[in-house]
């Protein structure tokens, strides 16, 4: 694997996996519209960057058809295998799925037609080096589109006290480890930096009813990261498991609302060579 996967802010869970997996089902139609904004057409080649278990490949390889192709870079080995493991069992011919670093993806410069990935920047220190690598990948005139988080919003009503507590706590382990939970609202900047042109943005949120999935992602995100942020020493690990405990209980209640943070999508063209 690549340096600095100790950085990646999820980690590498088995479970993490499968959440990956439910994820992109439930992300899906979003996926489907943000493609349907750009010129993709068959026969288009296009690139997903930190594309996990699953990501948006079979999304993308009905966008491009047969006669066109997506190749999927990632860094987890695990990742890479199942993603891989999918495309077959999906007949997906025209998907390949490399292991490689989202920042050196060592692709052809100026060849794509599309790249783009989704919940990558909000994981990783310096995500610009990753938006300028998915710049380089596309040719003049094609596009680069980010679906990305910001942790503003993030709502639970009545207040829950174990809510706030963790919320804090990710967040100051976050800082810590350089890697910036409110990413969402810089995107457009960093696609504006990165030399794009008409650069587009929607925003997105979700409300997690009682037994939806997702109601529990912030306990999700507690259990990828308990050794780090006992480790770092933000929290007693007897503390941080009352805490959780304490959540669970309180998104039981089927009265709270829960609210998602928010989404950004964000996309762009390279400018065309001059004549
Ligand atoms: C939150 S997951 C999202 C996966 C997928 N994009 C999706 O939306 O379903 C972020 C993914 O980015 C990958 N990733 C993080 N840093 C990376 C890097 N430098 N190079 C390649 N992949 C990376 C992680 O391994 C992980 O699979």
């Amino acid at each position: 694997m690549a340096d600095g996967q100790d950085e990646y802010f999820l980690g590498y869970r088995r479970a993490e996996q499968e959440r990956l997996r439910a994820q992109a089902v439930q992300l899906a139609d979003e996926a489907r519209w943000l493609f349907d904004q750009m010129d993709l057409t068959p026969g288009s080649k296009v690139v997903e960057i930190g594309c996990g278990p699953s990501g948006c490949l079979e999304i993308l390889s009905a966008c491009v058809g047969p006669s066109g192709s997506v190749t999927g870079i990632e860094r987890s080995e695990e990742a890479v295998g199942m993603a891989r493991q999918m495309a077959r069992d999906l007949g997906l011919d025209n998907v390949e799925v490399r292991c490689g670093d989202a920042r050196s993806t060592e692709l052809p410069r100026d060849s794509f037609d599309l790249a783009t990935a989704r919940l990558v920047l909000v994981n990783v220190p310096k995500p610009e080096q990753i938006v300028a690598e998915a710049v380089a990948l596309v040719r003049p005139g094609g596009w680069v589109a980010f679906h990305e988080a910001d942790w503003f919003a993030h709502i639970c009503e009545p207040p829950s006290e174990a809510w706030t507590a963790i919320v804090q706590l990710l967040v100051r382990y976050s800082e810590k480890n350089g890697i910036d939970l409110f990413v969402g609202r810089k995107l457009p900047g960093l696609l504006r930096s990165a030399g794009l042109t008409d650069i587009q943005v929607k925003p997105l949120i979700h409300v997690y009813p009682p037994g939806a999935h997702r109601r529990n992602i912030l306990i999700d995100f507690a259990e990828n990261l308990s050794e780090r942020i006992v480790a770092d020493g933000l929290v007693e690990k007897s503390e941080l498991n009352r805490l959780k405990q304490a959540l669970r209980h309180d998104l039981d209640d089927p009265s709270r609302l829960v609210v998602s943070h928010l989404f950004i999508q964000a996309w762009g063209r390279k400018a065309a060579q001059a004549a």
